[in-house]
């Protein structure tokens, strides 16, 4: 029974009414040269995408501008997110104004706080005197001045760590989105209830398990594709878009970039298979770098 594939055109409202849509381009590692610029103009012209996911720490945000540039859209009609990096948390607006002339955009659509750890370039240590909660206080005065960025948010955050922001004096604006990674083999059921509980999307990144995926090999992944005969990164992607939680596959290869874009719906009985993937097959986590605590 091969599935019906078609190219993604979902959009997500966030909860400050700003639409999202559900599949970006993921530009993480796209650092060879002309490879941001390649692939991000082919993922908005025969890709048909309309969003990209980028951050200042993956060093191509000139490229990606060049390849939005390239593509000769309408602004309007692309979602552009970039990332604030660790280092920058004093020093918001400068960083913010750096990525959008690397972008060459008079704003982003979303603007996330890349890891809530803030350190001392200098040091390269945490600061004593700055938290993410500091940080989130002047991202929200740049929302507020409703020029730079439409929606703001967060990455790599847990749950206790999205009540403290939550909790704290000052902080009035909720976060539009948590990237976090997220694939069966890591579906963080708690963390999606606490979000959908406060209204904020779940982005997933290494939505296909990141370079070397373990998830290419898995045995049910490739037997549910084998079934609708589509390939297993479009039974991932087409998984995360029907579990209502914006996508953010990365390639460099044309053909990749294209067909990672056309999805279709999962029976019941495969979807839940893949909901309840890690019980049998365990958990995955392939991000996890030393600078931060996910138990905390
Ligand atoms: N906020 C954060 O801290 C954070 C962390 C990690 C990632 N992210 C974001 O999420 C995006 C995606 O995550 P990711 O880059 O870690 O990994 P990913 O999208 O899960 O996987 C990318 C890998 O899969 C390969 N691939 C892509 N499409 C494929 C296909 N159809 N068949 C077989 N292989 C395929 C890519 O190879 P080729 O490129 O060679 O085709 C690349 O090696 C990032 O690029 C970034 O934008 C954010």
């Amino acid at each position: 029974m091969a599935a019906k594939l078609e190219f993604n055109t979902t959009e997500f409202t966030l909860n400050n009414g700003h639409k999202i849509p559900a599949v970006a381009l993921g530009t993480w590692r796209a650092t060879e040269k002309d490879a941001a610029k390649n692939s991000v103009k082919t993922a908005l012209t025969e890709g048909h995408y309309r969003h990209i996911d980028t951050a200042a720490i993956y060093g191509n945000e000139e490229e990606v501008g060049e390849g939005i540039k390239a593509a000769n859209v309408d602004r309007k009609n692309i979602f552009v997110t970039t990332k604030l990096w660790n280092s920058e948390h004093k020093n918001v607006e400068n960083a913010l104004d750096e990525s959008l002339k690397k972008l060459q955009l008079d704003y982003v659509d979303l603007y996330l706080i890349h890891w809530p750890v803030s350190t001392n370039p200098e040091t390269k240590k945490p600061y004593d005197d700055h938290t993410f909660v500091d940080t989130w206080r002047s991202l929200q005065k740049i929302y507020k001045e409703g020029k730079k960025v439409k929606a703001i948010g967060v990455s790599n955050f847990t749950i206790k760590k999205l009540e403290k922001l939550l909790n704290s004096e000052g902080v009035d604006i909720v976060p539009a989105v948590n990237q976090v990674e997220a694939h069966p083999l890591l579906t963080q059921p708690e963390l999606v209830d606490y979000l959908k509980s406060k209204n904020i999307y779940l982005e997933a990144y290494s939505p296909l398990g990141s370079s070397d995926s373990p998830l290419f090999k898995n045995p049910t992944i490739v037997e549910i594709a084998k079934k609708y005969q589509v390939e297993p990164a479009q039974v991932l992607i087409s998984w995360a878009i029907q579990r209502k939680t914006v996508v953010l596959p990365k390639s460099v290869t044309e053909s990749r970039v294209i067909s990672n874009n056309k999805t279709f719906v999962l029976e019941d009985e495969d979807f839940e298979k893949l909901n309840k993937l890690s019980e049998k097959d365990g958990v995955v986590r392939t991000c996890d770098p030393d600078f931060n605590n996910f138990n905390d």
